[in-house]
């Protein structure tokens, strides 16, 4: 029986290739947003890191507004696709690194800006992983969190939280905007700016991401027929299984 760290890593390690080709990863209105919030209010003299950077879109699309940016993730094939992608963009400033959100390798005070996108889900000790985002930060540092959303309405979040387990048993949580908020100001961070939109997810492209197996699949589409209306309506559940969902944008600066 495996640890959830071995789930990730067994999850992930196989997918990078995946990953940096999906268009739901690759593209997006947070990226552009990103990279105008960080060039706005970041020095080009920053330190940066990306938690969870999977294979690299967010730090692909920052590193060249700062300094040095490491990537980190657990899975050493989703570092390795990093490093192969920054170095055939010439991508110099990426240097990536193995560890986990909740553990990270470096010293207080380290960046001017710590970011983390469609990773934070995947973590366990979400309380412990957000204080040492803020632990690594300089005082007035400012962090980034991109993460899709838990429902507010615990009957549509039930379900949600469900389809996204069944799919890869590598989900913990989608926290909800207000989970996240009390989450930020418990760990020194203050919020300047918030936005969220809605993220369709492509059945079919979904579940092949990840490699749901068949029969998960069919449990999946099978809760989809017996949701009640709101949820149906609510998370805009399509003929073939294709769903909407929130995707939250956090930008924010540890207090000085
Ligand atoms: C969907 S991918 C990330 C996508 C990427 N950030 C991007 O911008 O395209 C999720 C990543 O989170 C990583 N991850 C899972 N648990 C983690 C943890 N506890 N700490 C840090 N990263 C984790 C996984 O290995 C995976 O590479």
């Amino acid at each position: 029986m495996q640890t959830h760290e071995e789930t990730v890593q067994s999850q992930f390690d196989p997918r990078a290739a995946a990953y940096l080709t999906s268009a739901v990863h690759s593209a997006g209105p947070d990226l552009e947003l990103a990279k105008v919030l960080v060039a706005h209010g970041v020095p080009a003299a920053a330190q940066a890191l990306d938690i969870g950077c999977g294979a690299g879109h967010l730090s692909f699309a920052l590193a060249p507004h700062v300094a040095h940016l490491v990537a980190v993730d657990p899975s050493p094939s989703m570092l390795a696709a990093v490093s192969r992608t920054a170095a055939a963009r010439q991508l110099r400033q990426i240097e990536t690194r193995q560890g986990t959100a909740e553990s990270l390798p470096f010293a207080d005070g380290t960046f001017q800006l710590a970011c983390t996108r469609y990773s934070a889900h995947h973590w366990t000790r979400i309380e412990k992983a957000v204080r040492e985002l803020s632990r690594v930060l300089t005082p007035g540092g400012h962090a980034l969190v991109i993460d899709t959303l838990g429902q507010e309405d615990p009957l549509v979040d039930t379900f949600m939280q469900s389809m996204e387990l069944l799919r890869d048993p590598s989900h913990v949580r989608n926290r909800s905007q207000a989970e996240w908020r009390s989450l930020m100001q418990s760990a020194g961070l203050s919020e300047l700016e918030h936005a969220e939109w809605p993220t369709r997810l492509d059945f079919a492209s979904w579940v092949e991401r990840m490699r749901t197996p068949a029969e998960r699949v069919a449990v999946i589409r099978s809760l989809q027929d017996g949701a009640p209306r709101e949820v149906r309506q609510a998370l805009r559940i399509e003929a073939d299984g294709s769903f909407t969902i929130q995707t939250g944008l956090f930008w924010l600066r540890k207090h000085a």
